[in-house]
């Protein structure tokens, strides 16, 4: 969209907001609208918040409006809050003196105030008017805190630089954007405070400083956010993916909460008719059945690398086989406590059609009603992880699980469920999760659905070197008989969504010519849920000297292993990355394919080494 467009837009945006500010200051969430044209529109107001312990008690939030902004702007952070922002006079900077010898701001600035660095830092969250900063100048955030779609996430930066967090919500850096931010503008940083143009580096406070230690097993892919992989290894060891080297995807920092005070950690739930009703853990804990669960998390990027190897460049983080694990998790139902909270599960009404989930630093998602509700879905808000509490990196205190379905509708730090007519407005909903062909290189958000239930996959996460001759599948092959062969053991995972059972594991070794069975290993659990959300592991075993007949036909010391896996629908994987190529690298589920390296594995047998 052009930025004459966007600007008109925006302005468009402002005029509205401008005569909606009284009821901004209550508004409670936003929508994304249906045509180019924005309206705000009134709904039943909560008449009530109850708290799940008490009687319903009058609301704080009175008549509140739901706006609805452009789907295109539907990105998590402030960008909505910029936009919706009107031009509120300031009315209360604390002034200091304007040091007339360091700096003479009236000729660049308008003779705008100067303010020190600590005095910027005590319009903090928590302060009557909060401030931030961008670059040199600073800017008074409170009138449009109220209308911030992402909820007070903003103020994470208030009292220092907005910047960090911009960095992160990159849509906010552009011009369009600075030039609604500059309505704000009430001063400039003192000069003493700033170094090229910035604040000093030791006060711009980094959103990542609380993030927690990760185990140096993790392969990680970008560190603020923290993007890490389960390493091959792990995935090979254990059915259930041991907590601290469970693959992590965030898109922000994480959220600190309190440990001592977890348990007072809310999840506000609010209903199709305004009602509204509010969860603390402990009330979780305490008034519903809990609900133990095993299920794989699998975030829709895993093998993003493959496609991008095999097809083209795709835009994402570049995972290989590891943004995927499963552990055991324990909760309550969510379709006890949406029911706790007066929604019918027989029938919900025509305005129960998604559920959506907003995280505390921001993210959102939300799934479809049927889904939350299906009695065999076992979808919980879940408080501990492989029989430990919550890891931090993993949601503490308490965040979604959707078994079956993509990773991203599981939200975490879950701290508000709304049960809308609406999908979340979320661009984690709306764009970035959904596969377009492989020659849709412009992509329109509204024409395909979000991805929610996965498809089959299956991946080689390690070879292996064993010392000894005659594996049952050469036997049963009636390949390799010489004595003194060395038989490599190839294992993996296969895995489908949707609760479907992975039926078959076939394997290549001469890249999907011709295919043998795997063996599926019998990983009992006795917690699994109503239907299969787990997967398979696999193991194959074979001849040093097989492998070595399929060499590559170039004559190179090399053999390509392939693996593919069918569920209980007989869904299967199809052959190619290119024939399934979308830009966004999403379910990336082509068969597996893994170079062996013949003259490496014949070294490495030699030094007794494994080979990856
Ligand atoms: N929830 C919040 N609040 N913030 C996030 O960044 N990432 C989502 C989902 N839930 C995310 C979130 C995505 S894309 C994935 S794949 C999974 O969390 C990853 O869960 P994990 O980090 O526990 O493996």
């Amino acid at each position: 969209m052009s930025t004459p467009v966007l600007r008109q837009i925006g302005w468009d945006l402002l005029k509205v907001t401008r005569g909606l500010r009284p009821c901004l200051r209550h508004a409670q969430t936003f929508e994304p609208l249906q045509s180019s044209s924005f309206c705000a529109r009134s709904i039943r107001p909560p008449t009530a918040i109850r708290t799940a312990s008490s009687k319903a008690v009058p609301t704080r939030l009175p008549n509140p409006r739901r706006l609805r902004p452009l789907p295109f702007l539907a990105a998590g952070g402030g960008i909505f809050t910029i936009l919706f922002a009107s031009l509120q006079p300031f009315d209360d900077p604390i002034r200091i003196a304007q040091d007339a010898a360091s700096s003479s701001p009236s000729d660049s600035d308008g003779g705008l105030p100067r303010y020190r660095l600590a005095e910027v830092k005590q319009h903090g969250p928590k302060s009557e008017r909060p401030w931030v900063i961008y670059e040199d100048k600073v800017y008074d955030i409170t009138d449009w805190v109220p209308a911030h779609p992402g909820g007070e996430v903003i103020l994470r930066a208030a009292g220092g630089s907005i910047e960090p967090y911009w960095d992160i919500f990159s849509i906010h850096k552009s011009p369009y954007v600075r030039e609604i931010l500059e309505q704000y503008v009430v001063g400039r940083v003192h000069p003493i405070d700033l170094k090229d143009g910035r604040p000093l580096r030791d006060h711009i406070e980094d959103p990542f400083v609380a993030d927690p230690a990760r185990d140096a097993r993790m392969r990680m892919l970008t560190e603020k956010p923290c993007n890490a992989e389960t390493p091959n290894d792990e995935l090979a060891k254990s059915f259930l993916t041991p907590n601290e080297v469970f693959y992590v995807r965030n898109h922000m920092w994480v959220p600190v909460v309190d440990e001592a005070e977890s348990d007072n950690h809310n999840i506000t739930i609010e209903l199709p008719d305004g009602e509204s009703k509010v969860y603390s853990v402990q009330d979780l804990k305490a008034r519903f059945q809990q609900h133990a669960v095993t299920a794989v998390l699998q975030c829709s990027g895993n093998r993003r690398n493959d496609m991008t190897r095999y097809a083209q460049k795709t835009n994402g983080l570049q995972w290989t086989v590891g943004a995927i694990s499963c552990a055991k998790w324990e909760g309550v139902r969510l379709r006890d406590v949406l029911a706790d909270a007066g929604l019918s599960l027989e029938d919900p009404g025509e305005d129960a059609k998604h559920v959506q989930f907003s995280g505390l630093e921001a993210y959102g998602a939300s799934i479809p009603v049927a889904a939350a509700l299906d009695p065999m879905g076992d979808v919980l808000l879940a408080f501990k992880m492989n029989d430990a509490v919550l890891p931090r990196d993993h949601g503490f205190p308490v965040r979604v699980i959707v078994p079956g379905h993509v990773a991203a509708r599981c939200v975490k730090w879950v701290n508000k469920i709304v049960v809308s007519d609406e999908e979340s407005n979320t661009t984690w909903q709306r764009r970035d999760y959904k596969c377009f062909g492989p020659n849709e290189a412009k992509q329109d958000w509204d024409k395909y659905k979000a991805i929610q239930v996965m498809p089959v996959t299956s991946a080689i996460t390690r070879t292996r070197l064993k010392p000894s001759t005659n594996t049952e599948s050469d036997a049963r092959s009636g390949q390799s008989e010489s004595a003194g062969d060395r038989v490599v053991q190839i294992e993996g995972y296969a895995y489908s969504g949707g609760g479907r059972e992975i039926q078959r594991v076939d394997v290549s070794l001469d890249g999907g010519e011709t295919w043998d069975q795997a063996q599926l290993i019998d990983d009992t659990n006795l917690e699994r849920g109503s239907k299969v959300w787990c997967w398979k592991r696999w193991k194959y075993e074979v001849g040093l000297s097989t492998i070595g007949a399929n060499k590559n036909p170039h004559g190179e010391a090399k053999a390509t292993l392939v693996v593919k896996a069918t569920d209980d629908a007989y869904n299967t994987q199809p052959e190619s990355h290119k024939s399934i190529y979308n830009l966004r690298g999403n379910l990336a589920t082509a068969w597996h394919r893994v170079d062996f390296d013949l003259a490496a594995a014949q070294h490495s047998c030699e030094e007794g080494k494994d080979q990856e």
